[in-house]
């Protein structure tokens, strides 16, 4: 059984924090899951930390359905959120309709999050009429880094008085939750006292009824950056690299592969071999492309040591 909307707004109503994380793949998202993670973002950073690009305008829809898909599989008890990208929104309510559905059946998350407030209110609301759960994300938004760039946002009166408009407005329009990404502390606590839906706050203090990171921050895993609003958890680009150095330089020296991790064959069906012609002897140039480029001859009994990428089969 899944995480529900329903609980991150009793979870507010009774005062319990939560963490929300983001992930991008299926094996990932399996540790998370079981970790107890109880909501997953299928976040548009993933142009950043998994695709190399230099902001999140170039996600498309088919990156984050392929994506979700895989955290939908990795997952069993936790929310999943899959974000919509850059202008699959914006130009259109219907547009945001579409995709949003697309979002929703092709990959199996359970809402969607886009990005703005007041102006995106009637597509949230439209949204919501139709069935899809709406999370809101406001004050640093990134895909209007070209207007905004990474700034903090709300640090004038002006602009925190719409910053509480949009919460306000979002919440009316049926958003069950709200990311606050770069937003002074204070102001946030404001935000959050003021809606009765779930402030999720990145770089908004600590005042928020729950927190999101982005997973390759938190771990150690991107390495361009270390964006002020994030704590390392752990060094896992660091013992990714021991641990490849170490491979390589084993491959290297000769001391791996060894017999553990090798595959053994009858001696009698060796001597017999031992025993033919050689190839070359006998006039066959290469062996039959069946053994050669691994393909199984069809009714070819099945290997049955060899348990590299199918443990399910
Ligand atoms: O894309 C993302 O990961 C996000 C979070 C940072 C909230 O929007």
């Amino acid at each position: 059984m899944r995480v529900t909307i329903q609980q991150l707004r009793d979870w507010k109503r009774q005062g319990q924090r939560f963490a929300m994380l983001t992930a991008y793949e299926y094996s990932i998202a399996k540790l998370l899951d079981e970790a107890g993670i109880p909501v997953l973002l299928v976040g548009d950073s993933m142009g950043s930390v998994v695709l190399g690009y230099e902001n999140t305008l170039p996600v498309t829809l088919d990156d984050i359905i392929r994506h979700a898909a895989a955290v939908v599989r990795g997952s069993k008890h936790a929310l999943v959120i899959a974000d919509m990208p850059f202008m699959t929104y914006q130009p259109s309510v219907e547009d945001a309709m579409r995709n949003a559905g697309r979002l929703l059946q092709e990959s199996g998350a359970q809402a969607v999050k886009l990005e703005g407030g007041v102006t995106v209110a009637p597509t949230v609301r439209r949204l919501v009429d139709a069935g899809v759960p709406v999370m809101g994300h406001i004050g640093l938004t990134p895909q209007s880094v070209h207007q905004m760039g990474y700034k903090v946002q709300g640090k004038t009166v002006q602009v925190a008085t719409q910053l509480l408009a949009d919460a306000a407005a979002l919440e009316q329009a049926g958003a069950f939750s709200v990311v606050l990404e770069g937003v002074p502390a204070a102001l946030a606590q404001r935000i959050t006292a003021a809606v009765s839906i779930p402030t999720i706050g990145i770089g908004a203090g600590p005042h928020c009824d729950a927190q999101v990171q982005v997973i390759h921050d938190i771990l150690g895993l991107f390495t361009d950056f270390v964006p002020k609003h994030a704590k390392r958890y752990a060094e896992l680009g660091a013992a990714i690299q021991l641990a490849v150095r170490q491979y390589a330089d084993e491959v290297v020296a000769g001391a791996f592969p060894t017999e553990k991790e090798s595959f053994t064959m009858d001696e009698r069906v060796l001597k017999e071999l031992d025993a033919e012609p050689s190839p070359a002897a006998a006039g066959v140039g290469r062996p039959a492309l069946s053994e050669a480029e691994g393909v199984r001859e069809p009714g070819a009994a099945p290997e049955p040591e060899f348990s590299g990428y199918s443990p399910k089969s």
